[in-house]
């Protein structure tokens, strides 16, 4: 043991391990590149804040898009095209990436990033209220997978969507469905209005028979991550 470590206690020693590893893990098998840093630079140079995946979670995307030999992804809340890169890089080149978003501004700094990382001829940007945007995808579906990580009280209703556009297969990833278990257990009254709306989303994620889910802490802190679910079958 270095001598800078003899007065952590153990708890801080566990975090610190935790982040070694974090970071050993994303330098290993998520390593950022240009297209990448880009998004985040450009996004915090126009004052976005910094709630976009982490490097792990960007990869993990890209592992399940790759599983389900992904064609067609639907991302709902995409900030700066973070985790739109990551997702669009497992796309065929004929694949493509729907992104809804809200924020003009936004849309904009996404197609550039886009455009920045390579995958401009694979990806669209939606501008608008994802539950208004959502009803027109019907035409366009079925997706293979469904990334949801826009505003938190309406998940259920995102779920609700994601499984309406999906097939049997189509994998479904919900961003913030931990939230330092605040979104695992509580009463759904004494809750903030978004809380409320992820104890719903893994309410049902979790008992919905056209569902296998899994929660899996994998956000930087371990304290957040995604809600995995893979539809089985959409008449039971
Ligand atoms: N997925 C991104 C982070 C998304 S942050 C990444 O990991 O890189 C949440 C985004 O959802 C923000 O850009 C916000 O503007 C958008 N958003 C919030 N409410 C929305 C709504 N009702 N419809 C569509 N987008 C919404
Ligand atoms: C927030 C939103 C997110 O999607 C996230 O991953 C972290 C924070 C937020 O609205 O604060
Ligand atoms: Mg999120």
């Amino acid at each position: 043991m270095t001598n800078d470590r003899v007065d952590l206690t153990a708890s801080q020693q566990r975090v610190q391990t935790q982040q070694e590893i974090e970071q050993a893990i994303t330098e290993i098998f998520a390593p950022e590149d240009d297209g990448l840093r880009n998004a985040l630079a450009t996004a915090r140079a126009a004052g976005l804040p910094p709630i976009q995946i982490s490097p792990v979670q960007g990869k993990f995307l890209q592992l399940l898009a790759r599983a389900a030999n992904a064609r067609k992804i639907l991302e709902i809340g995409s900030l700066a095209g973070y985790s739109g890169i990551w997702l669009a890089r497992a796309l065929p080149h004929e694949g493509r990436l729907i992104s809804l978003e809200i924020d003009p501004k936004h849309a904009m700094i996404i197609r550039n990033s886009f455009a920045n990382a390579g995958v401009g001829d694979r990806t669209e940007v939606r501008v608008g209220k994802a539950l208004d945007l959502l009803p027109h995808l019907t035409s366009e579906a079925p997706f293979d997978l469904v990334f949801i990580d826009a505003d938190k009280s309406p998940y259920p209703q995102y779920l609700d969507w994601a499984i309406r556009l999906s097939r049997p297969g189509s994998i479904i990833v919900a961003d913030n469905c931990i939230r330092g278990g605040k979104a695992l257990r509580g009463s759904a009254n004494e809750q903030e209005e978004s809380t409320a709306g992820l104890l719903e989303y893994n309410r049902r994620a979790s008992s919905d028979p056209r569902l296998t889910s899994l929660a899996l802490a994998v956000d930087a802190g371990h304290t957040d991550g995604f809600t995995i679910s893979v539809v089985s079958s959409l008449d039971a």
